[in-house]
């Protein structure tokens, strides 16, 4: 592996030499340096310095212009406006720059990270013998992007499916089903459908006599106390409603082309035998005191409807534990047994202010500190068409596997309309990874605290901000390689470059950089829209410099190697972010 320096990198280097050089203050001052329309670079940090250094601007600019070094990265340098320097790149230093990313592999010459740290994602958490709904699909595919962008960067990341396994209404399922036995066939002997609609069967009748027979109630009350009392009999029929969701779980996300680990899915119920501890701890640290029986925390800066200070309830005055005690038990967990250095949640907005809350206790507790921090990626609505939140026309929410079925559907349509020479075989094949590509894109091109609206028409359309012109980019790319047969790609800086070319050779350079930086601000929606310009830099490039129509063959096999780079710069970025880049579409 042999990563490269960027080429922004080096020209920020050679800026910041020539800053140091011209003002000893200047040390340390960052050139500010941008893409610009004008030239290739701008430089803007002068301004900034001159002010510091009480001097004109356009004079030290002048200065600088001076000290910078020209010839291997930077061609040419020249002042404008009240202080600007507008800088514009070597050819040769563009191609010897895709050569070496080229030479790379996949990583394409992105470094690794310095002092990589433990990132725990938790994502991905349906609640056991519930159906999925839209905000379940936000986390998975936010969560797995997010992954994918970290892993790539050298953190490393352990995956938690803090699935909802554990609570007060499993004494009415497993009551159900001990007085029922046998109405959930065993998790082995059912597919995904199956399972989901033996679960729905159990809770219907289960709710339907906890609703109407007050004997039945008591019953199930009991058997929430056994449950978490770890009787074994009831821990078993527990169990099962476990195994029975877990194969639906996995039906789903297998269709949302994720890999989801077994090992990972540790769910509330895995902090159960923590709880106690971690209520002990709070409360004799002071952090949680008892108020009218129940154990909580109080806070002064967080209120919730008006203007009401709002408690985080550890445990409750019966001496249950909740939600906030098996999150809280998960913290200790993943700070101290994982060892993580960062903690992330990708989950709904709407649940900020308790994430708020136990992050802040367990910042007072000591479990967080300034080396070890925690982040809730909270993710915004699913809204239809017309702008509410997304349900059937019945009003319901929508289940998650038609929506998934429905979009692999009309993608089948779009690539049936363009197939040429693919079988129906092929068709359903590209059309899952057209279909899936374009439901994670189009959440993944959002900022994810936004809403945003699920429209399959505009997701699998051709034209626009959609993952499907960035797949077709990807194998029209292919194609070109195909027909160069035998002519390979290869260097030759000698040449001079198109203003298509530069261009796109300079986007090709910000590859590592954007990764880095999305995966810092965890924010997928920037490395999508760097692939969207990416394919549409690439069109440009394609309708103005011919490839295999060349001049000659050294300018065949110079294009040949942007179009290649440019393929694998799509196609690991679009792995990143979970999305396929078929061969041929
Ligand atoms: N199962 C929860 C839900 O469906 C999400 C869990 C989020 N993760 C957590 N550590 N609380 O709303």
């Amino acid at each position: 592996m042999a990563p490269v320096t960027s080429l922004t990198a080096r020209v920020n280097q050679h800026l910041a030499d020539a800053l140091a050089s011209a003002r000893p203050e200047a040390d340390g001052v960052d050139p500010l340096l941008r893409r610009s329309d004008r030239a290739d670079f701008q430089a803007n940090g002068i301004l900034a310095l001159a002010k510091k250094a009480k001097s004109n601007p356009r004079e030290l600019a002048t200065q600088v212009v001076g000290n910078i070094v020209t010839g291997d990265v930077i061609k040419d340098v020249e002042v404008s406006g009240p202080g600007f320097l507008n800088l514009t790149i070597a050819d040769r230093a563009i191609t010897e720059n895709l050569a070496a990313r080229h030479a790379d592999g996949e990583r394409l010459g992105v470094p690794l990270k310095q002092e990589p740290g433990i990132t725990v994602v938790d994502y991905a958490q349906p609640n056991v013998a519930k159906e999925m709904h839209v905000g379940h699909l936000r986390s998975a595919v936010i969560g797995d992007a997010l992954r994918g962008m970290l892993d790539f960067t050298g953190e490393k990341t352990i995956g938690r499916h803090h699935i909802g396994d554990w609570g007060t209404q499993f004494g009415m399922l497993i009551q159900h089903l001990f007085e029922n036995p046998g109405e959930l066939a065993p998790a082995e002997d059912v597919d995904g459908e199956q399972a989901m609609s033996n679960l729905n069967r159990v809770y219907k009748a289960s709710r339907a006599v906890f609703d109407s027979d007050e004997e039945f109630k008591e019953r199930a009350r009991k058997r929430v106390v056994a449950l978490q009392s770890g009787d074994k009999e009831t821990l078993e029929l527990w169990q099962q409603f476990v195994d029975e969701s877990k194969v639906y779980f996995y039906s789903v996300f297998e269709k949302l082309d994720m890999e989801i680990r077994d090992e990972e899915i540790v769910g509330e119920s895995a902090y159960n035998e923590g709880m106690p501890e971690t209520a002990r701890i709070l409360e004799e640290t002071g952090v949680a005191v008892r108020s009218e029986g129940a154990l909580v925390v109080f806070f002064d800066e967080i209120r919730g409807k008006d203007d009401q200070p709002v408690p985080l309830i550890v445990q409750k005055a019966d001496g249950g534990f909740g939600y906030a005690a098996s999150d809280l038990t998960a913290i200790r967990n993943r700070v101290f047994d994982l060892h993580a250095t960062t903690l992330l949640y990708v989950v709904d907005v709407r649940q900020s202010l308790h994430f708020k809350m136990v992050f802040e206790t367990a910042r007072r507790a000591g479990w967080l500190t300034e080396h070890v921090t925690a982040h809730n990626m909270g993710y915004g609505t699913v809204l239809g068409a017309d702008g509410k939140p997304f349900k059937t026309r019945e009003g319901e929410t929508v289940r998650l596997e038609d929506l998934l079925d429905e979009a692999v559907q009309r993608a089948a349509e779009v690539v049936r309309e363009k197939a040429q020479d693919l079988t129906e075989d092929e068709i359903q094949e590209r059309a899952a990874q057209v279909g899936i590509g374009a439901v994670k894109y189009a959440d993944l091109s959002t900022s994810p605290n936004r809403d945003y609206k699920f429209d399959l028409d505009q997701m699998v359309s051709l034209n626009g901000d959609t993952s499907v012109y960035l797949q077709y980019a990807y194998a029209r790319i292919q194609s070109i390689l195909r027909k160069a047969g035998e002519t390979k790609p290869a260097a030759h800086p000698e040449l001079e470059l198109a203003p298509a070319e530069r261009a796109l050779g300079l986007h090709l350079d910000a590859f590592g950089d954007t990764v880095f930086e999305a995966a810092a601000e965890y924010a997928p929606h920037k490395l999508a829209a760097y692939l969207y310009q990416l394919a549409s830099l690439y069109t440009s490039f394609y309708d103005k410099c011919p490839v295999l129509k060349a001049e000659s063959p050294e300018q065949v096999a110079n294009r040949l190697l942007l179009c290649d780079v440019t393929a694998r710069t799509l196609h690991q970025g679009m792995a990143l972010l979970g999305i396929r880049t078929p061969e041929r579409l």
